[in-house]
């Protein structure tokens, strides 16, 4: 079938982003990573600028719109950020980001989307293989980690507790609980909040010497809380922690929690990843028994924001957490595919897993192995120069991010410093009750081992 929309337009359209995209990559790439700018300085260029009573023609705002992003922000896509997992892109996730708002299909229905709704479930089925997950298995894309951690309280709440979904927390017998490490993400503050629970049902387990999830604490906490009359309900385990990259013990925490009938949630938003390597996977051992899985493609995938993913073995208590019956929205679909809207927290949905799709097929599984591993051995590359420079290391990691510290170190003047002279942005983070380290995580696929050696040699030239 022949489209007016052909060949050559795809063609344009791909030069046409290819060209800006080199000339943007290679402009950050020989520039500051960290901008000077106070939020007056930003207000006031915009107030003076635009108060949108005039039109102002799309070349110039466009214009004008790059000089401000060039100027002002951290550029995470540049080859020197060692930063919290924001990522460099690939060319063909930015064409698709471009495609998807060109043609905004609406995911919600999946009548609305049969070709983007499919491309979707085709790109998560391969993932969820990887991560030893049945075909059965439900996945959907989200806005981001935040959002699958959220969706993987919420279902866990869902099955342990059938009535809450109905009556609420108020009708439950006994208090859930949850338990996860002191290193686990934030965002499980937020759904605790979020959901009803409060914050006080979170449970911090205590950590090893690794930074990973001890898993004898695990076992007295719970037991401990069943006796108190509380009803604990989740364990959430990191691959990956945004700290120290720490990998809590998965196939213990998957053993225990079939032992006490409790759901395992495993947060895999970064570390996730190192499922397609053959080199790096079997560090994610025991992930395959998790009954949920968040995993971001924005993150070690290298799309643009925007793209979290959630992974359930148990697509009825996904169906059962989320459903929602309209007049106003098209009739169910027929056959076997579900509504997104029915099986996850957003309602409209944008085209997000189209970018994940376009670079894999464009890179395939090897080229996306090989970026990851990249980043490891760059990682590792990292590592070794920090401690021949003298540096202390104080996490383990087998993911390509490193902490570390030196006598008489004051990590924030230092900080200052390593940005004031641009020579790299990285930042610091307490691990356990420690005190403030430095951190350092290669996220660019570009950065090269001639990058680290220069940015640790200058770095050198600030230590105390
Ligand atoms: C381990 C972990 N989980 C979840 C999140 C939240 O993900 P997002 O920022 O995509 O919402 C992060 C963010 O860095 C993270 O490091």
């Amino acid at each position: 079938m022949q489209h007016a929309i052909g060949i050559s337009s795809s063609n344009m359209l791909l030069n046409e982003i290819r060209d800006t995209f080199a000339e943007v990559e290679s402009d950050i790439a020989n520039g500051p990573v960290v901008p000077h700018v106070t939020p007056d300085e930003v207000r006031s260029y915009l107030t003076s600028r635009y108060d949108f009573r005039k039109p102002v023609t799309l070349e110039k705002v466009i214009a004008d719109v790059q000089q401000m992003l060039h100027k002002w922000q951290v550029h995470v896509t540049h080859p020197r950020y060692f930063g919290l997992f924001n990522p460099s892109v690939t060319l063909a996730s930015v064409i698709a980001d471009t495609l998807t708002a060109m043609y905004n299909p609406q995911l919600a229905a999946w009548r609305t989307s049969p070709a983007a709704n499919e491309i979707e479930r085709h790109t998560l089925g391969w993932l969820a293989e990887k991560f030893g997950y049945p075909a059965n298995a439900m996945a959907t894309f989200t806005s981001g980690g935040a959002e699958a951690n959220l969706s993987g309280v919420i279902t866990a709440l869902t099955r342990a507790f059938p009535e809450y979904g109905e009556r609420g927390l108020q009708s439950l017998a006994a208090a859930p609980t949850f338990y996860l490490s002191g290193e686990a993400h934030h965002s499980f503050n937020k759904a605790a909040h979020m959901t009803g629970l409060g914050r006080q049902a979170l449970r911090t387990v205590a950590t090893d010497r690794d930074f990973r999830m001890n898993v004898a604490d695990l076992a007295r906490r719970v037991a401990e809380d069943r006796k108190s009359g509380l009803a604990p309900f989740l364990v959430v385990g990191t691959a990956g922690t945004t700290g120290a990259g720490a990998i809590d013990p998965l196939a213990d925490l998957a053993d225990f929690c079939r032992r006490e009938k409790l759901w395992l949630h495993v947060d895999a938003a970064w570390g996730g990843a190192a499922a397609i390597s053959p080199a790096l996977r079997h560090h994610l051992k025991g992930i395959e028994a998790a009954d949920s899985i968040t995993c971001d493609a924005h993150k070690w995938f290298s799309v643009p924001m925007g793209a979290g993913m959630f992974f359930c073995r148990h697509a009825d208590v996904v169906a059962e957490a989320f459903r929602a019956e309209t007049s106003y929205m098209p009739g169910k679909t027929l056959g076997p595919a579900a509504d997104p809207y029915t099986t996850s927290v957003q309602w409209s949905r944008r085209f997000i897993g189209l970018k994940l799709f376009l670079a894999l097929a464009e890179h395939g599984e090897s080229g996306y192995a090989e970026m990851i591993e990249h980043q490891t051995r760059m990682g590792e590359v990292l590592r070794e120069a920090l401690k021949d420079a003298g540096w202390q290391i104080v996490n383990t990691s087998p993911l390509p991010l490193v902490c570390f510290t030196r006598q008489g170190l004051d990590p924030a003047a230092f900080l200052a410093a390593l940005h004031e002279r641009q020579i790299a942005w990285m930042s610091q983070v307490r691990l356990g009750a420690g005190e403030p380290v430095l951190r350092a995580c290669v996220t660019s696929f570009r950065t090269t081992e001639q990058d680290i050696r220069q940015v640790v040699s200058e770095m050198s030239g600030i230590v105390p």
